[in-house]
This record gives C-alpha cells, structure tokens and sequence, in this order.
C-alpha cells in the first residue's frame, strides 16, 4: 500500500489530476479551521452495494472524532476522489470532486460508475491537501458470469465488550464482500473507559443516545476502531441494520422504552439519518425523514442473488417483552408481519424470478426454529421470526412452491452461531428442508463466548434441524460456487483484550440442489 505521501508524487495521481486542468483548487470553498492541522481521515474510507459496473466510495472528514460536529465546522469541504486498477495509482480509471457538507456530517458517498466487473480497484480522497487511506473494494461479476464467491457475514459489534480482532481474519482471508447485519453500533450509554477497552471516553458518550449529533458520534465512535477500518478498505461491504441502530427491540413506529409516538418518530429518523451518512449506500438508501429503503437486491452473476431485508422497519409489534417465551396466540396469528406485505411481495417476486445458482437473503434475526425448553413445551425468541410465525410460514413455503434453488438465510442478532436447516414445518423433522440458516455470532457483542452454554445445548438437543451451536465470538466465511457452499464458522480465542487467536470452530456446507447442510 502506498504512504499518504506518495498520493502527492509527480507520478501517477498528481500528475494526472494536473492534466485534466478542471478540477477547482483545493482552496475554492471553505477549508475546516484553517488552523488546525489535526488528521482529516481519522475515520477511514469504506466502499459497498457493488454492481458490475459501480461501487460506492465513502468517506468523513473528522478531526475531532468524538468532539461535537467531529471537530469541523459548518463549511462544505471539496473532496477529491480517484479510484485506480492498481494500489500505486498510476492506472486512474475514474475521479472527480466530491462535496462534504455540514448537513451530512461531511461525510462523502460518491457511486463511482463505469467500471469493469469483477475488478479489484483501489481508491482514495484528498482534502486540504491531506490524503485518505487506500481503500481497496471489488466489483461484482458481470450477469453471465458464474465466479467462486467468498463472502464474510458479521454483526454485533458492541464497542465496550471486545476489541474487533475478528475483521484481522477477515482481512487474511480475504473475502469479496462483507456482509453486515445489524448493530453495527449500540445506543446505550458507553463509559467512561470505554468498558473492557480500558479507553477514556468523553462524558458526552455515557448515555443512551437521542439526537442526531449524538447518534453521528456513536458511529465515529465504533468507526476510530483500527481493525474496523482496516475490514472496510479491504473489501466492498453490503449492510442492513438491525435493532440498535435505534433503539434495542424497536419494531415499526413502537419503542421498546415506552417513547411516545411522536418522540420515537424523530429518534428513528436520526437514527436512519447517522445510518446511512456513516454506510456506503447509494442515494437510494438515504432515508426521508424516518423512512428508509433497505430492502434491495443485489447480485454476483449467476452464482448468487442477494436480497437484504429490513425485518425492523415494517414489522409489527412484538408479543410480550420479545423475550424467550412459550408461543403464544400473539406469535402464531397468521395475520402479523416481520417484513411488511410489500417487503414480503417483492422477495418472493424476486425469488420467483431468480436465475441464480444460490438465492442468499441478508437479514437480521432467526428465521428457524429455535426452542431452548427441555421437554415438550416450547419457548422461543420473540423478537425474530419465531415471533411472527406466519410471516415464516409465507416466506418458506412460498420458497417451496417456487422451486427456489438453493435457498440460504444469513443472519446476525443472536451473538451465537447457528447453523439450521430451514423446514416449512419445524415439527416435523421428516418433512423435507427446504432450505438453510447459517447464523453468525457477534464481532464483540457479549465479551469473550464460551463454546457452549446451557441455550446451545438446549438448542442442540430440542430442535432435530439445528445442526452446529457454538457461543464464541467472530464471524462467518463463506465460498460458494457451482456445485457447493461452504461455511466456515470462525472463531476469536477472547475479545476483551486485544491479540486474540482466529481459527476455525466447525465447517458446514450445503449441496447444490440438497437443501439443508451438514457438518464436515
Ligand atoms: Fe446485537
């Protein structure tokens, strides 16, 4: 990787940006507080939603990171952008000046277009003649095309319980694309040392997070994390975001805290908002005051169709708490939703119509059967699909009916893995799968796991289609190509102190054309 300081060098970029003689100086709109010298990049650059021809690149201008407005000031900065067949930048393929404004936190979504598929490309930006990090992302293949895939999945990423030692893996290995599914940042206060971080942390961090500012600057807060940083510029990531992104257990237009209406209203439209500033969306994702487009297809040629889901948005309300509890006639009515009617339509039309080898849905919580009550009786988490029974009974058996090839749900939430096969009847274990689960464990979320606990052991024995459990934290990698998916459960030996050890806990794969995985 280049140094900040070869950007400037005669050859390659400057050279280039010189030639096109269109681009205004760097002084033609307002620089931050001229005075301050501070770093501008401290938050790192990242790229997502590849197509075959387009990425986006983002980045944000943060000097303070964890001071009001991230130490700048209300002017819009120019920002140039390049992006490069190589990490020397001697082979620019596209650039252009980008605007950060104060009224996105001066962050930058640029939708880099033209490109060739299933490239690796390099990019970066210069403001007030410093120069970002490289970031390296890929394109994803052109629609014909049937590459191997590599795919990490990650959710969970609570800042005080771990340090992210699982992305140093991810980085290794590297995967294609990054999936993340939700929390990506926790809005319950952070304290004063960080919790196991042993960092000092503002007194403005200590409690749970309302406004706009303060939702900005809990993703500044989580995005300072080296290893973060270090994930986002290796690989294009695809997020969607859960629950804590708002407000833990929120469902539609209801808090879990007893927010009135028309408080939560505006708690869900800032929450949106800091999301997709600090997200490498498209414009297509930018909320409108509290709505915001998450659900959307994304695809890696004939190998994979991709839908992301939002099953918090449009979901009605949990029963009860959303706790572990037995079904109840809240969570068996056939007339609730976890996706929304037109959520539900459009995946099912999408599945439909898929030509790919393997139908991936991207999404937050646990769509199999999880019952964790020794005996008969069952008991559930109602705050995921086994909450909202007949949103999963449509969803399967619409993916059974449509002869949906090689259906696999990935998915976050639990801070546990969990691999299941996926059954329009979960009673019935001779019923045929008609798909599978692979949920990922947490990055951070929960400190340092155990391999199993007493729910993994219940889970394990109580429901015949759960097939691996492990409580450990870390994330999930998976290769998928024509003829199998593998996924390979990865494992950090402890969070709460840096330096832990990533290995693998347990492999499954899934066959093409045989629904349901196995251990190997
Ligand atoms: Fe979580």
């Amino acid at each position: 990787m280049p140094t900040r300081r070869s950007f400037l060098s005669a050859t390659g970029a400057a050279a280039a940006l010189a030639l096109t003689g269109t681009l205004p100086g760097l002084d033609a709109v307002g620089i931050p507080h001229r005075t301050d010298k501070r770093p501008l990049f401290t938050l790192g650059v990242a790229s997502g939603d590849p197509l075959p021809d387009a990425v986006v690149i983002w980045t944000r201008l943060a000097p303070g990171p964890l001071e009001p407005f991230g130490g700048m000031d209300d002017r819009t900065v120019n920002v140039e952008w390049e992006v490069s067949e190589d990490e020397h930048f001697s082979r620019v393929v596209r650039r252009g000046t980008a605007h950060a404004r104060p009224e996105y936190a001066h962050t930058v979504h640029v939708d880099v277009r033209g490109l060739r598929s299933w490239r690796h490309y390099f990019y970066r930006f210069r403001a007030n003649g410093q120069v970002s990090p490289v970031g390296r992302t890929r394109t994803a293949p052109a629609p014909a095309d049937q590459p191997a895939v590599s795919i990490a999945v990650a959710s969970c990423q609570a800042y005080y319980d771990g340090f992210y030692t699982a992305y140093q893996d991810v980085v290794r290995r590297d995967h294609d694309v990054v999936l993340f599914l939700g929390d990506y940042i926790y809005e319950v206060g952070v304290g004063p040392t960080a919790g196991v971080r042993n960092q000092p942390v503002p007194v403005d961090f200590a409690g749970e997070i309302f406004t706009l500012d303060e939702y900005r600057a809990r993703y500044a807060l989580h995005k300072t994390d080296p290893d973060l940083q270090a994930a986002h510029a290796a690989a294009p990531w695809i997020v969607t975001l859960d629950d804590h992104e708002v407000e833990g257990n929120w469902a539609g237009y209801i808090s879990e805290d007893g927010i009135p209406y028309d408080d939560f209203v505006v708690r869900r439209a800032n929450g949106f908002r800091a999301y997709w500033e600090h997200m490498p969306l498209r414009l297509d994702q930018s909320p409108d005051g509290p709505s915001i487009r998450l659900h959307r297809h994304l695809r890696y040629g004939r190998t994979a169709g991709l839908s992301v889901l939002d099953t918090r948005q449009f979901r009605d309300d949990q029963t009860s708490t959303g706790g572990w509890l037995p079904p109840d006639e809240v969570s068996q009515d056939p007339a609730r939703t976890i996706t929304g009617d037109a959520q539900e339509r459009w995946l099912l039309d999408t599945l439909h119509r898929s030509s790919s080898r393997w139908n991936v849905v991207a999404q937050q919580v646990a769509m199999a059967q999880l019952d964790r009550k020794t005996g008969p009786d069952l008991e559930l988490p109602m705050d995921t699909w086994n909450g909202y029974v007949g949103s999963r009974d449509r969803v399967l058996s619409g993916v059974r009916d449509r002869h949906v090839r090689n259906f696999v749900v990935l998915t976050g939430d639990l801070h546990r893995a969990v691999a299941s096969d996926l059954r329009v009847n979960f009673a019935d274990p001779s019923t045929p799968a008609v798909g599978t689960e692979f949920v990922t464990t947490s990055i951070s979320s929960g400190k340092d796991g155990v391999d199993s606990d007493a729910t993994g052991k219940a889970l394990l024995a109580e429901n015949p289609h759960v097939k691996f459990q492990s409580v450990q934290r870390g994330y999930l990698s998976c290769r998928l190509d024509s003829s199998q998916w593998t996924s390979e459960y990865r494992v950090v030996d402890r969070v709460v102190t840096p330096g832990g050890t990533a290995s693998t806990r347990a492999t499954l794969v899934v066959e093409d054309g045989r629904p349901g995985t196995h251990l190997v």
